[in-house]
């Protein structure tokens, strides 16, 4: 589902790695190029700003497969403080909850009180927390902004992870757009 853009471009099916390209069946699918040129653009990720893309109306995705399933929103942000030098994480659930059901996080990977789950940027990088779905099917874990969007005056200096490339230190501080 997720193409694998290049340059601005995204990959034809038959060589993305992912279709077989021998299939006769790909001729009747839509190509990435085609369905994601008119969407808001990204500079990260399958490059498709998907939560804009969704505001403005580019996409309207079925909101439920079975009418008696309850849809449930919230706007609620929950500021996650980080201890040491990078802004704080701003969790937006209005955004996540267009797109998910509470129970993809809650409990299994959340608990529903602000502070008790533990989260770090550790267990974010090895896929789990944020990381089950950022980097994986959401935008990825290099836009370190975007979620640590609150900026600390008086920082100065960032302690970067071990592994992290040192370039993300031009992304801070930015805001959350
Ligand atoms: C994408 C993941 C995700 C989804 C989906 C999600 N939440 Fe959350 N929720 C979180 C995180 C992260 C926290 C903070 C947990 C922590 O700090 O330990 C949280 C915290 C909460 C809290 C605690 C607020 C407080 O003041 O302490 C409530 C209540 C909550 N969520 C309800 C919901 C409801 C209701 C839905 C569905 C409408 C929902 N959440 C969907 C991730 C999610
Ligand atoms: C998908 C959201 C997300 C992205 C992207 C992200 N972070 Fe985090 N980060 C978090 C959350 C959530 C925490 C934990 C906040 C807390 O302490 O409750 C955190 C914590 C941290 C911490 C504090 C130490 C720790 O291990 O918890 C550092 C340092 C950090 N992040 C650096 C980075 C850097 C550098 C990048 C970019 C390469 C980045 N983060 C990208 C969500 C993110
Ligand atoms: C179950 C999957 C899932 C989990 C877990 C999850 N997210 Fe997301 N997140 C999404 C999706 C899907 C989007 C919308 C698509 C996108 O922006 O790439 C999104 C969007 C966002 C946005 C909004 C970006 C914008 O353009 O406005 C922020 C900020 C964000 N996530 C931060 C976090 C943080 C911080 C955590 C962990 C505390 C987290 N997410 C956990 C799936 C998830």
């Amino acid at each position: 589902m997720m193409g694998r853009a290049v340059a601005g471009e995204w990959l034809p099916l038959n060589g993305d790695g992912i279709h077989d390209p021998r299939s006769r069946a790909l001729r009747i699918l839509q190509q990435p190029q085609e369905a994601l040129q008119r969407l808001t653009p990204d500079n990260a990720g399958n490059q498709v700003r998907w939560v804009q893309a969704l505001e403005k109306g580019e996409i309207k995705p079925r909101e439920k497969l079975f009418p008696g399933t309850k849809v449930e929103k919230l706007d609620l942000d929950i500021i996650l403080d980080v201890k040491g030098g990078m802004p704080a994480v701003r969790f937006p659930h209005r955004p996540h909850t267009e797109w998910l059901d509470c129970s993809n996080c809650h409990d299994a990977l959340f608990a529903r009180t602000t502070g008790a789950s533990k989260i770090s940027m550790y267990k974010i990088l090895q896929g789990e927390q944020c990381g089950v779905c950022h980097g994986a099917v959401a935008f990825p874990l290099t836009e370190c902004a975007r979620c640590h969007s609150i900026a600390r005056p008086g920082t100065k200096k960032l302690e970067l992870p071990a592994g992290i490339d040192p370039r993300i230190h031009q992304m801070t501080g930015q805001g959350a757009k």
